[in-house]
């Protein structure tokens, strides 16, 4: 069981993110072409899309590490050209966390780094430490916490910056499926408590239904740009069984389905695995 702990966190204050016309190249490969995307204050989007049609591509531009070719993109109104306090990047492994730290340091690591007291940096980590449920963890290591504890902390220490944007790449993509499930839901109530702005990669339909305001689905790359975006409006927290949730699967289903098929004629390998299936029957 998880044990949460009350605070009395301040609300952060989620930014506007805005992508206008990016375009972002390697060399001379197109990766992703005229990508809109106006994302709310407070907002939680989830970006779906073929594999390797440029999802962290695109995430990495709105974090500041890749740098845009062609239109621009905007957190609170302000151009983004490089990595920003206002930009939290929570990445699929937690190796990202500092093994040699105690889950308090590690968390603390920001507001450290910022010039804060060595008494805000503790409250600051407590803080965080217990919205994420993991106040009594604070002073064992990383590699002493299970793969979703790690997660948890992850998190925490990149809210502990306060930004107003959390980006995440399928951070719970190497959980296994109970423990994903559990940090699903405590992504919904962390994000609730926090009022951050999220864009929020991930492969899997169902995660993106439970978590998401919007979903924003990608075409095949290269080029890729958006295909679709698809408002759901369902009562939180969600009921995968409700008929509106069944229907906006099917329509994801279908519409991602077409791309990956493009995407793999594209590779030429929808020959291939019809004619594996072929030799199956
Ligand atoms: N640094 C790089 N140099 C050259 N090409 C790159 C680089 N980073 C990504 N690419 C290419 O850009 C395209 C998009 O890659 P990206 O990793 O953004 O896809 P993705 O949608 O995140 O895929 P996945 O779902 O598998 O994680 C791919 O064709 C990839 O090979
Ligand atoms: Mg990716």
């Amino acid at each position: 069981m998880t044990e949460v702990v009350e605070t009395a966190l301040p609300k952060v204050r989620g930014a506007a993110l805005c992508a206008d016309g990016v375009g972002i190249r390697f060399d001379s490969f197109q990766a992703v072409q005229n990508i809109s995307l106006d994302i709310a204050a407070g907002e939680f989007l989830c970006l779906l899309g073929p594999s390797g049609c440029g999802k962290s591509t695109l995430l990495s531009a709105m974090a500041g590490f890749v740098t845009v070719d062609e239109g621009s993109l905007s957190v609170g109104g302000d151009r983004i050209t490089g990595p920003d306090p206002e930009l939290g990047m929570v990445f699929q492994s937690s190796e990202a966390l500092f093994d040699w730290m105690t889950v308090r340091q590690n968390v603390a690591f920001g507001p450290r780094m910022r010039g804060a007291s060595r008494a805000e940096q503790t409250k600051l980590a407590d803080e965080y430490l217990g919205l994420v449920g993991l106040r009594h963890c604070a002073d064992r290591f990383p590699g002493q916490l299970s793969g979703g504890m790690r997660q948890r902390v992850q998190i925490a220490r990149v809210l502990a910056n306060e930004p107003g944007v959390v980006l995440m790449d399928e951070p719970f993509g190497a959980l296994d499926a109970q423990t994903r499930q559990v940090m699903q839901e405590e992504t919904d109530r962390i994000w609730r408590a926090s009022g951050c702005t999220v864009v929020f990669v991930t492969h899997d339909i169902d995660e993106a239904i439970l978590l998401a305001d919007r979903i924003a689905v990608m075409t095949a790359g290269p080029a890729a740009s958006v295909k679709s975006v698809y408002p759901v409006d369902l009562p939180r927290p969600r009921d995968e069984d409700d008929p509106s949730a069944v229907e906006l699967r099917r329509q994801l289903r279908e519409d991602i389905g077409e791309e990956v098929r493009k995407a793999l004629r594209d590779q030429g390998l929808d020959d291939a695995s019809r004619d594996a299936e072929e030799d199956d029957r």
